[in-house]
Order: structure tokens, then C-alpha cells, then sequence
């Protein structure tokens, strides 16, 4: 059946309506015209798993990636990157109801510091977008950059030589489940995680990749798959490190990082123009990249994070970057003494601010927040329970995903008057 792309929902998907039913196909873009053979059920909506553009509309451009319209990597590569960034201040003004501008990632190719690629039977590569169980197989990887081509060659070469299995997701089999690529974009430095299940990694494995400068094994003993596990082994240095701006951070395979280092400075260096006083809170503060950048520009900085790792990986970048700070284990609930505070950063997951945490504020008013969010919904319920003694400051995005529908948010609030 023929339709016309209407638009884009907010995931990206391009709403086409065939009767009464809204059909969203993925990797169209708004003009396009599509001949819609098949879909199915995804959640809550219908999704085109067999159509073809027929008439593609003026608003496109080439991806530059190959395996665009395969790979569930990226969903909006044929758009113009303006295109994109309109598309995500539209989707900013619908949740949040207000006008917000995006600011575009200095970079849209090689930009991402991280890739987890998947290994398995069926290739090495991406899961194929609607799948968990396919793979699309892949060269190389145009958000990471080029030298995602040199260590999957490698890895290829690695598994000829030895015969080494990959896996089988279905059936829970086989040894070589993932290889995680991370590079330090402003230090050139890289770092492979090779993934596998119980067994025994040939020693030579070291040979196969000396342009690394960290190769890790981990195992992953579970049937769940991710891309991380027990750490087995590691041949050159322990962490890698990363440059914003005039911090240093350390990077290990089991801790997260801003995935987009050029914009990260951008997000990092407009926090720290917005801070009111001196003493700063940095809650949910992961490695410490807000606080260890807030420490070395002088303010005074607390930090509180759930996960011990992170803390730990926190204090170390404390002590390299030569300032101080305290971080410290603790969840988001429980935070004490708010009002203590001039400014109180809060960098949740997507599940948004405990509603604990909520009511402390409102309680304790600290007289400045600043939100960072991954996730506008939630920050809008969050925003909206806040405001009864808040106002907004400022507000602004930041793309640091182009090429997919998400978006970071920055928002000031300041207690009213
Ligand atoms: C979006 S990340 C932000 C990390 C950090 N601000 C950064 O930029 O690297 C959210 C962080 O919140 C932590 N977290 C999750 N639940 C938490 C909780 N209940 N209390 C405190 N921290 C939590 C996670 O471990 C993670 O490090």
C-alpha cells in the first residue's frame, strides 16, 4: 500500500497512514513516498518491516554509512544534520512546552568514544534495528571512525587463525560474544574489551592488536547479553584517558563515560558558567566528570554516586587531575542537608529524580539546580513537580547523539523569590 510520510514520531520513525491505521517506518524521512508491504506489532505501535522508498522526498541527503537502513545503530542518517537538530528542538518544544535550542555536535562522524560490536554467528557488527537476535555485519563504523576498520580486521584475522567460535544468541553458544572499541578522541589513545564466555583465549591474542593501547578479556558467565564481564586479563595499560578541556579523566572497561567527548566539553564548560557560589553538589556524579572539572576551575565540590566502581574511578581522577573533591558512595534518596549547597548539579539516569529526592528539595531549597537529563520526559514530570518553588534559569540541548532521535538537556533553576 502507497503513503506519504506525514512526519517524524519521536523516536524517528516516519508516521504513514494507510486506512485508519498509522504504520511508522523506520529510515524515511518527511515527503518520502513509500510502498508499505508488511508490518508487525513493536510495543505499542505498527512497524513497516517490508517497504521500499519509492518516491524519496527532497529532504533527504546520502548516509554516509553503508549499512544505513540495516544497522540499528542510527535512524536518522539521511537526514540533514540541521534537519535533525530541527527535529529534535521540535521534539523538546512537544515535552517540554516550552522553545528550546539544540546546540549541533562539533563533529557528526567519529565522534562516539565508544562502540560495543557484537560478535556472532550471524557477523560481526550491530544488531539489525527490530531484531535482538540478527546482526548486520560491518567494515567499519562511520560514528566511531577509522580506526573501528583496523581492530575489526584484526579481530577477523584473529578468529581465522585460531578458529575461535562466536556466538549464538538463541541457543546460548559459542566463546566470542563482543569486542568494545573506546578511544580517547582527544588523546588518541584506544582501548578493546574482547568479551567472551567461559573458555580460554589464545595467548597470542596481544600479537593480534598492538595499535591498542589497552586489550582487555572479560568474561560474561550469564546468559544476559551485555557487552561487559568478570575482567580475566589485560595486556598494556589499565585505563586509557580522555581530555576535556583541561581535565583528565581515566577510562576503564567497566566504567561509563560521556559517549560524545566534543560535545561533552561543550556540556561541561557551559555547566560550570552557570554554577552560582561556591559549594556544588555533583549528585549521580559516575567518574566525577562534572565535579573533577568544577574541582579544577575552583568551586568547592561534593560528590555522591551510587555505583562503588565509579566512585573509585572518581577519586583516581581527583588525585590525577591534582585537585580536591569529595566523592562519596550513596544513593539519591538519601542526601542530606541540601540547603548546605549553592549549587546542586543532578545528572540522573532515564528513570529521572527519585521522588524522594524531590521532596528534599522542595523541603531544603537549595538555591541553585542544574539538571542535566538524557531524558526529556522525565525531566518534564520532574520540571513540572519542581516548579511549585522554581524557576527556570535557562534551558538548552545539546546534541550528543547525532544521527539517532535523543538528546541531552541542560536546565538552571533558581528557587523564586
Ligand atoms: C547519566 S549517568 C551520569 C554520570 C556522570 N554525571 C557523568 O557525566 O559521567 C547517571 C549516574 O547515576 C548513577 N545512579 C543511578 N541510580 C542512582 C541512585 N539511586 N543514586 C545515586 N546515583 C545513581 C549511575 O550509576 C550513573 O553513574
Amino acid at each position: 500500500m502507497r503513503a506519504k510520510i506525514e512526519e517524524l514520531d519521536m523516536d524517528g520513525f516516519g508516521k504513514a497512514r494507510i486506512g485508519r491505521k498509522i504504520i511508522y517506518v523506520p529510515f524515511t524521512a518527511p515527503g518520502d513516498i513509500v510502498e508499505v508491504k508488511k508490518w508487525h506489532r513493536e510495543k505499542r505501535r505498527l512497524v513497516a518491516h517490508d517497504y521500499e522508498v519509492v518516491e524519496p522526498s527532497s529532504r533527504r541527503k546520502d548516509p554516509r554509512c553503508p549499512y544505513f537502513g540495516e544497522c540499528g545503530g542510527c535512524l536518522l542518517q539521511h537526514l540533514p544534520y540541521n534537519e535533525q537538530i530541527k527535529f529534535k528542538e521540535e521534539k523538546l518544544h512537544r515535552i517540554l512546552g516550552f522553545e528550546v535550542e539544540v546546540m549541533p555536535s562539533p563533529e557528526i562522524y567519529g565522534h562516539r568514544n565508544r562502540i560495543d560490536v557484537v560478535i556472532s554467528i550471524r557477523g560481526i557488527g550491530f544488531r539489525r534495528r527490530g531484531t535482538w537476535w540478527d546482526v548486520v555485519d560491518i567494515e567499519r563504523c562511520e560514528v566511531f571512525g577509522k580506526r573501528s576498520e583496523t581492530a575489526l580486521r584484526a579481530l577477523r584475522e584473529f578468529i581465522e587463525d585460531f578458529n575461535l567460535s562466536t556466538y549464538n544468541i538463541q541457543e546460548n553458544k559459542g566463546f566470542l560474544r563482543y569486542i568494545v572499541l573506546r578511544e580517547g578522541k582527544f588523546t588518541g589513545e584506544l582501548m578493546l574489551n574482547l568479551v567472551t564466555g567461559e573458555g580460554m583465549l589464545p595467548k597470542e591474542v596481544e600479537d593480534y592488536f598492538p595499535f591498542a593501547d589497552s586489550l582487555y578479556w572479560s568474561i560474561n558467565r550469564s546468559r544476559s547479553d551485555v557487552s561487559f564481564g568478570d575482567i580475566e586479563m589485560f595486556w598494556g595499560n589499565e585505563f586509557i584517558r580522555e581530555k576535556i578541556d583541561d581535565a583528565v579523566y581515566l577510562i576503564h572497561p567497566n566504567s561509563f563515560f560521556q559517549t560524545n567527548s566534543y560535545q561533552a566539553v561543550n556540556l561541561i564548560k557551559e555547566t560550570s558558567q552557570l554554577i552560582d557560589g561556591e559549594r556544588v553538589l555533583d549528585l549521580y556524579s559516575g567518574v566525577g566528570t562534572f565535579g573533577v572539572y568544577l574541582a579544577k576551575h575552583g568551586f568547592a565540590v561534593e560528590g555522591i554516586e551510587i555505583n562503588p566502581f565509579a566512585v573509585e574511578m572518581a577519586k583516581k581522577n581527583t588525585e590525577l587531575n591534582g585537585v580536591e573533591a569529595e566523592f562519596k558512595v550513596g544513593q539519591d534518596k538519601d542526601v542530606e542537608n541540601l540547603g548546605a549547597y549553592d549549587t546542586v548539579i543532578v545528572d540522573p539516569p532515564r528513570a529521572g529524580l527519585h521522588p524522594k529526592l524531590i521532596k528534599k528539595i522542595l523541603k531544603e531549597k537549595p538555591n541553585t539546580i542544574i539538571y542535566i537529563s538524557c531524558n526529556p520526559k522525565t525531566l518534564a514530570s520532574n520540571l513540572a513537580e519542581l516548579s511549585e518553588k522554581y524557576s527556570i534559569e535557562k534551558a538548552k540541548g545539546f546534541d550528543m547523539f547525532p544521527h539517532t532521535p535523543h538528546v541531552e538537556m541542560l536546565v538552571k533553576l533558581h528557587l523564586k523569590v
